[in-house]
């Protein structure tokens, strides 16, 4: 077909995909050329406002890689990510949310012994104490789950965020196994509330928009065992700040946790502790698949 205008070229544009053999890659491009010309055309999209948004998803790449994920930020920050999530992991009531995975997790985290560790490395800050069960819905321990662990340090910044971070230097980062109780525990540092990265594209983005950047403090968790839906999800720090206005649109109510302040003095796991310091006790609950 010719002479292709504003109105005919969509149906045009699914004529020439309508033989895609793959059904369901058919189904996602034909709504998305459906959704890109409604936008354009309900939105008189410019020359000008097509080549910003081609430079800004050009930048939005160019400056991601392996530890900077400025795409899944991009998608975090519409809420894309959240909505994802939540519709593909309905849980029943009791199970612990799903919520968005976030930019820093790494694969090759260390593995620590069940009880015991300190994974703050040479992180200052308030220590916190974490003693967590992994249970199913009826409350039966889940022994040998495999937990990986990872958050931000007392200045709000991750490991490999670090340009010379290397698997060797993991620090607030760390896989645990889940002991015959179900029971895995650790020390760390208090999380603090920071901001996402503002300086590429998102965080352009971001001020444009009169955005806040910052999310709540948390722990990320995730939690895998053969049988069992795996779970990510976060904790986040009762009494923290923008916990209703996370950037990311991540934080669940039912994803909160009580870290405890204690004065210096005797900890529950044996060490004497001459700082206050966090204590925080937590349940996850696993769902089959
Ligand atoms: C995070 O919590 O690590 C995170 C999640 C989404 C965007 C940026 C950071
Ligand atoms: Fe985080």
């Amino acid at each position: 077909m010719i002479d292709l205008d504003e109105h005919t070229i969509t149906a045009e544009v699914l004529r020439r995909i309508a033989d895609t053999p793959d059904r369901r890659l058919h189904g996602l491009l034909s709504s998305l050329v459906g959704h890109l010309h409604d936008f354009a055309r309900e939105t008189r999209l410019t020359e000008q406002e097509w080549t910003a948004g081609i430079s800004f998803l050009t930048q939005t790449g160019q400056i991601s890689n392996d530890v900077r994920q400025e795409m899944i930020l991009l998608s975090d920050i519409l809420g894309l990510s959240q909505l994802v999530v939540a519709q593909n992991h309905s849980r029943p009531r009791g199970a612990t949310e799903q919520t968005i995975f976030g930019p820093f997790h790494v694969d090759d985290a260390p593995a620590r012994a069940s009880h015991g560790c300190d994974i703050s490395g040479s992180r200052g800050g308030e220590p916190l104490l974490v003693a967590a069960r992994v249970t199913d819905t009826s409350g039966a321990p889940v022994p040998d789950a495999v937990v990986d662990v990872w958050h931000a340090d007392a200045e709000g910044f991750y490991d490999v965020q670090d340009s010379t971070w290397d698997a060797e230097a993991a620090e607030l980062r760390a896989v645990f196994t889940t002991d015959e109780n179900g029971r895995f525990s650790f020390r760390s540092i208090m999380p603090v509330s920071y901001p996402i990265p503002m300086d590429g594209p998102v965080g352009d983005l971001m001020r444009a928009t009169g955005r806040h950047p910052m999310r709540p403090a948390h722990i990320h968790f995730m939690i895998r065992k053969a049988g069992f839906d795996t779970l990510v999800t976060h904790v986040f720090a009762d009494g923290t700040p923008y916990l209703d206005s996370d950037a990311v649109f991540g934080v669940r109510s039912s994803c909160i946790g009580h870290f405890v302040r204690h004065s210096p003095g005797p900890a529950p796991d044996g060490s004497s502790v001459d700082t206050p310091f966090h204590m925080l006790d937590y349940t996850f609950v696993l769902t089959s698949p």
